[in-house]
């Protein structure tokens, strides 16, 4: 079974910080999301996998993956070269797929299970298609199934105004090679993009069996910062061990876990898990609350922050309460000692100064 991994598109739900990056790269716990992904494809067995990218991130997707030996798997790199829906993608892919079953996976999902026993399951069974579902709040927001008793799908739309169920499709998809036949038979939607619901649609109507899962674990559509914060939040609850690599001096208090890198120093500063700070920093007289995630080579000083996902290279100096925040690459943050609660969403590069 080979693996194909989504990661094209424009990301732009996730501007202003997919300006400059690719959405699958953004860190959740200080790791791409994409990484998640390929993890979780590779202790599956599944090691030969192609990555759709875009012609505007592919190099940044392609420098941060490598040739795929970190994750013990084989990279096929597919250019898909403008953002023509996911069943385009599966096109663009047909020379890597052949007639391989796949499983295919938006390279942007985070999801709280492994995927090994859907695998299993799909390899076994005789449907044409396997989709994974979870029940969602906001059902508008995705592709949504109804299923029949025996959990097959009886009926998919993509982002339904009137939906027929709460099942969002999400994300990850096992497909024969039947799938081939049902997308060179739709044609575009409304937003000008081959669906791959629509394809699964033509599938059911071609009489074939499509066969479901439910997931209870969570599962995070990381497309917006809340759903981002959301994730990186539930990825630092679930990791396990704390880890210090850095230098602490006596000054500083760490509790709960806390993750610090290499050659990063801790001055007069306290830190409160679940924290991951990068390697490579530089933390002094400031306090780091719960859910903040750090990347490598950041300078804080005299600032108190949390909940908050901050990106490599930044300076934040004299910010008396950050929280709820997603801060690209390189962006410079001055305060003033303001005391007011600053809730932030910046762009790499950004400077601020307040
Ligand atoms: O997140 C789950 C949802 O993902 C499903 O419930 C929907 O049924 C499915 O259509 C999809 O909806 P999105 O609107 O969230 O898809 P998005 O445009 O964000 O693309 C998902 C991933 O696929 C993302 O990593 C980018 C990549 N992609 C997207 C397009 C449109 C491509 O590689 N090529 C493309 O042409």
């Amino acid at each position: 079974m080979k693996g194909l991994v989504l990661s094209g598109g424009r990301g732009t739900r996730l501007r202003p910080i997919t300006h400059t990056a690719a959405k699958q790269l953004i860190p959740v716990a200080n790791k791409p999301i994409l990484f998640f992904v390929l993890e979780n494809l590779a202790a599956a067995g599944i090691s030969d996998i192609g990555i759709v990218i875009s012609p505007e991130t592919g190099d940044a997707i392609k420098d941060a993956v490598g040739d795929g030996s970190a994750f013990g798997v084989a990279i096929t790199w597919i250019l898909q070269d403008r953002p023509g829906g996911l069943a385009h993608a599966v096109s663009v892919a047909g020379d890597f797929l052949g007639d391989s079953p796949f499983v295919m996976y938006l390279g942007d999902n985070l999801i709280g299970t492994r995927i090994t026993p859907f695998v299993e399951d799909f390899q076994r069974g005789s449907a044409a298609a396997m989709i994974l579902l979870k029940e969602v709040d906001n059902p508008t927001a995705f592709g949504i199934a109804t299923v029949d008793d025996r959990g097959h799908i009886t009926r998919l739309v993509e982002k339904p105004k009137d939906p027929p169920s709460n099942l969002a499709l999400v994300g990850v998809y096992f497909f024969t090679s039947r799938i081939h036949e049902a997308i060179e038979a739709i044609v575009p939607s409304a937003r000008g993009e081959l669906e791959i619901t629509d394809a699964i649609q033509q599938l059911l109507d071609d009489g074939a069996k499509v066969d479901s899962r439910i997931i209870g674990e969570w599962w995070l559509d990381t497309g917006k910062k809340d759903d981002l914060l959301a994730a990186n939040t539930t990825v630092l609850q679930d990791w396990g061990e704390s880890s210090v690599r850095g230098d602490v001096d006596a000054a500083s208090e760490l509790t709960g876990r806390v993750d610090v890198g290499a050659g990063t120093t801790i001055r007069n500063s306290r830190i409160e898990g679940p924290v991951i700070i990068g390697p490579d920093c530089t933390i002094t007289d400031s306090t780091i609350g719960p859910f903040t995630s750090i990347g490598r080579g950041t300078k804080i000083t005299a600032s108190n922050l949390r909940h908050a996902v901050i990106l490599d290279g930044c300076r934040v100096e004299h910010i008396d309460d950050m929280r709820d925040s997603l801060i690209g690459q390189n962006v410079v943050i001055e305060g003033a000692g303001t005391d007011k609660a600053l809730r932030l969403t910046l762009g790499d590069d950004s400077h601020v100064q307040l």
